[in-house]
């Protein structure tokens, strides 16, 4: 079973996931916990040249492709000896973030960036996608609250590039609307933990 956690900046989802790693480890579920971009060295390395605010040069395709480079290395070291072993992947951000950031927030085109993901991964999609729902108004302001969060290129991105991030996630939520369910993230942490573990609880069971 493959999980990802996907929303806007602030949306809390790095928190939550930990969280959710923490409860279903403890009930028992052999789960590995991984993000993107990273998750591996390698990957990891690619993630410092993205984020870094003095790459400030970096064109866009160049950004969608280094994104699904990293996922590619993330995809074969780990996520994929993972699955065949049949652990449970939890993984903080993968396809849906680039088809919103790149595709909508960059201006590529999703169906663009969509089809790079996909050599990228030969056709890897999660089994579950829970979508942490906060507006850009919200997740922006809490990252500016937040004192241990270094802001990275991306965070430091315009109003109107995370309207345009966000409005992408909401078509990319309506397209697969089969393997994704929409998490209120606007709620105080607790409830939206909880929320998330039920969701991923209830399709585990469904399982057995
Ligand atoms: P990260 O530091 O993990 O942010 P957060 O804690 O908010 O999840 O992710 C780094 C940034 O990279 C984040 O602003 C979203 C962006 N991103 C993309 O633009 N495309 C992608 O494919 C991925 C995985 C992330």
């Amino acid at each position: 079973m493959f999980i990802t956690f996907e929303g806007p900046d602030g949306s809390g989802k790095s928190t939550v996931i930990k969280k959710v790693y923490e409860k279903l480890s403890s009930d028992g579920y052999d789960i590995v916990l991984t993000r993107e971009p990273g998750g591996t060295p390698i990957a990891e390395k690619i993630r410092d040249i993205i984020l870094d605010n003095s790459n400030q040069a970096i064109d866009a395709r160049t950004e969608a492709l280094l994104y699904a480079a990293s996922r590619r290395q993330h995809l074969v070291e780990k996520i994929w000896p993972a699955l065949k072993e049949g652990k449970i992947v939890l993984c903080d951000r993968f396809l849906d973030s680039s088809l919103a950031y790149q595709g909508g927030g960059r201006n590529l085109g999703i169906e663009n960036v969509l089809n790079i993901n996909l050599f990228a991964t030969e056709n890897t999609y999660p089994d579950l996608t829970l979508f942490f729902d906060v507006s850009p108004e919200i997740g922006l302001s809490r990252v500016s609250h937040d004192k241990k969060r270094v802001a990275d290129r991306l965070d430091n991105e315009n109003e109107n590039f995370h309207e345009k991030v966000y409005n992408a996630f909401k078509d990319i939520v309506k397209t697969y609307k089969e393997r994704t369910v929409i998490i209120d993230a606007s709620k105080p942490l607790e409830e939206v933990i909880e929320a998330a573990y039920k969701v991923i609880k209830t399709k585990l069971d469904g399982l057995r």
